[in-house]
């Protein structure tokens, strides 16, 4: 579905991401870099400041998400990756898009609607604590896909109506002077992707609290696994696999042979909880071990990491300023 086709996809500085977010979203997004005919890859900072105000805890979050997308595979001769804010030619897109868009598109938009509800429901002004930044920030979204003449963005469902909005400012600006200024972009969804359970039972997600972390130390992921919903069986009884939660999980990341091993196990009374926690602890552990490994490494040297989104900002810079001088040219005539 991208061969051949322009992919960008932008990550908002959220720090360590968990076992499920990075198996179910962030591995796949970097193996387009594979297939894509230009493949581009962001960290959204200054998205963030909408929300984020403490600059330490928003530092280090651009920190992580860097290196985590580098130890996740991202190759930067596939993929351009770069800071939004090394790109100041977004901006000035952004600039020129606001022109075009309906101010209802941005009272419409689901993350502002979010924000009013929740104060409507607190029985507080509609409007309070929302800033512009958050108002207007799917035009800014819409800068970051259209500077660079995206066809596809992948996106998780919440993202799809921001894609459609970018798309209708594309078609405004083409529709007033007549031609193709601006490329159309369409969204892949991500509905196909796989959903890792947490330590709960229900889907692994930071804001259920149930997640496996994966970049943290050993001690702190048995601890999240010795944590994972069992009932209390003793171990001789025959359990059914497909009831237990431990086994849901590892058969997510084990090989196949490991994971009727466990099967078998639970079946004929051998293995107990604290096996199947065991064995699920050493397949996180051997599975992400090059990854944390990476990881590590590029946390304690950021200043290689600063080079390449250097080097990627220059090559997104070089897109950019065709994208912004022909649409200064489309509507100043310069
Ligand atoms: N809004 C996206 C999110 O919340 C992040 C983002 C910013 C983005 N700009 C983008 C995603 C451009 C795709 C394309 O996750």
């Amino acid at each position: 579905m991208i061969e051949g086709k322009k992919v960008l996809t932008g990550v908002k500085p959220t720090g360590k991401p968990h076992l499920g977010n990075y198996l179910g979203a962030i591995k796949p997004a970097v193996e387009m870099g594979n297939t894509a005919k230009q493949h581009i890859m962001f960290i959204a900072d200054y998205h963030a400041i909408n929300a984020e105000k403490n600059v330490e805890v928003l530092h280090r979050a651009i920190k992580e998400i860097a290196c985590v997308y580098l130890a996740a595979g991202l190759d930067p001769k596939k993929t351009i990756f770069y800071r939004q804010s090394d790109v100041p030619e977004i901006f000035e897109v952004a600039t020129i898009l606001s022109a075009f868009t309906p101010k209802g598109f941005m009272n419409k938009a689901h993350a502002y609607k979010a924000a009013v509800d929740k104060n409507l429901a607190a029985q507080k002004p509609q409007d309070d604590g929302i800033n512009m930044g958050l108002y207007t920030y799917p035009i800014l979204m819409a800068a970051d896909i259209l500077t660079f003449d995206t066809d596809i963005v992948p996106v998780g469902k919440d993202q799809v109506q921001h894609v459609e909005i970018a798309r209708d400012i594309a078609g405004a600006i083409n529709a007033v002077y007549g031609k193709e200024i601006l490329v159309q972009p369409g969204y892949v969804a991500d509905d196909k992707i796989a959903v890792i359970p947490g330590i709960d039972g229900r889907k692994m997600s930071k804001s259920y609290g149930n997640v496996i972390p994966m970049f943290e130390d050993d001690k702190v992921l048995k601890k999240a696994v010795f944590s994972i919903k069992t009932d209390s069986k003793p171990i001789e009884e025959p359990k059914n696999p497909d009831e237990v939660l431990v086994y849901e999980i590892y058969k997510t990341i084990a090989p196949a042979d490991k994971v009727q091993e466990m099967a078998d196990g639970l079946r004929n009374g051998k293995l107990g909880y604290g096996h199947v926690k065991n064995m699920l602890l050493d397949a996180i552990i051997e599975k992400t071990a090059k990854e944390r490994e990476v990881y590590n490494y590029y946390m304690a040297h950021f200043d290689e990491v600063q080079d390449i989104l250097a080097e990627g900002a220059q090559k997104a810079r070089g897109i950019a300023k065709q994208t912004l001088a022909r649409l200064k040219n489309a509507v100043l005539g310069f």
